[in-house]
């Protein structure tokens, strides 16, 4: 496996294996694959944009993580603003880095894969914050909740729901940039990207 970081082009060309990653990782059917496809083939354009992707020794897509600088008119940041308090606005994105996809393919998950991409894309990423959203899970139980629990992210908001999903979300943050402390704990064992 080669963690590699990716630049705007290299996600568009293997934008088909992305939503494939994506699809399996979240069990989400083909139509809501559809949608997503566009609006990742959108996101590589925005400013701050940075992504890593973890290939197998044939080059076949394992897993993926990206995000971006987050901003006011983004749909994601304007809902998170109009739920944050006023105080907690500016703290957390005034200056925010938005973690918006990390996946692995399930055949590919429990060997460090996810927290490698995460630390990579933490360190690449520009801001004093971090944010990101993951459905509401018990978090001993789900991998992706000890995963950002073990690289610091606390609650920003909780049982939060987003307009037209059913599902409750949590959006988690941490400031930027990471910690040795909180590098070492994420991906234990693994030495450099
Ligand atoms: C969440 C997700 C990205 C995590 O990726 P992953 O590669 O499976 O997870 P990790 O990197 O943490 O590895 C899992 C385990 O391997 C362990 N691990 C860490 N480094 C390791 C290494 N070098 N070798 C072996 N195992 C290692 C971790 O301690 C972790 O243990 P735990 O899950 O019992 O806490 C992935 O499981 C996924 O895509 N899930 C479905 C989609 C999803 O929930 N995405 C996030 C939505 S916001």
């Amino acid at each position: 496996m080669r963690l590699v970081p990716w630049q705007p082009d290299d996600m568009l060309r293997r934008l088909d294996d992305v939503v494939s990653v994506y699809g399996e990782a979240m069990g989400y059917r083909a139509e809501l694959l559809a949608t997503r496809r566009g609006y990742i083939g959108a996101h590589v354009r925005r400013a701050g944009f940075r992504a890593v992707a973890t290939l197998t020794t044939e080059g076949q897509l394992a897993g993926f993580g990206y995000g971006y600088a987050s901003g006011a008119g983004q749909w994601w940041h304007d809902q998170v603003r109009s739920a944050l308090p006023d105080t907690d606005r500016q703290r957390w994105l005034g200056d925010c880095f938005e973690v918006v996809e990390l996946h692995v393919r399930p055949t590919a998950q429990g060997h460090g894969i996810g927290a490698r991409q995460l630390r990579a894309l933490l360190s690449m990423a520009d801001g004093a914050t971090v944010l990101l959203s993951t459905p509401e899970a018990d978090e001993q139980k789900s991998r992706a909740w000890r995963l950002y629990r073990r690289f610091g992210f606390e609650d920003v908001l909780r049982n939060f729901y987003f307009p037209g999903d059913e599902r409750a979300f949590a959006i988690l943050g941490r400031d930027l940039p990471l910690t040795e402390r909180a590098r070492a704990e994420g991906a234990p064992g693994i030495v450099g990207i």
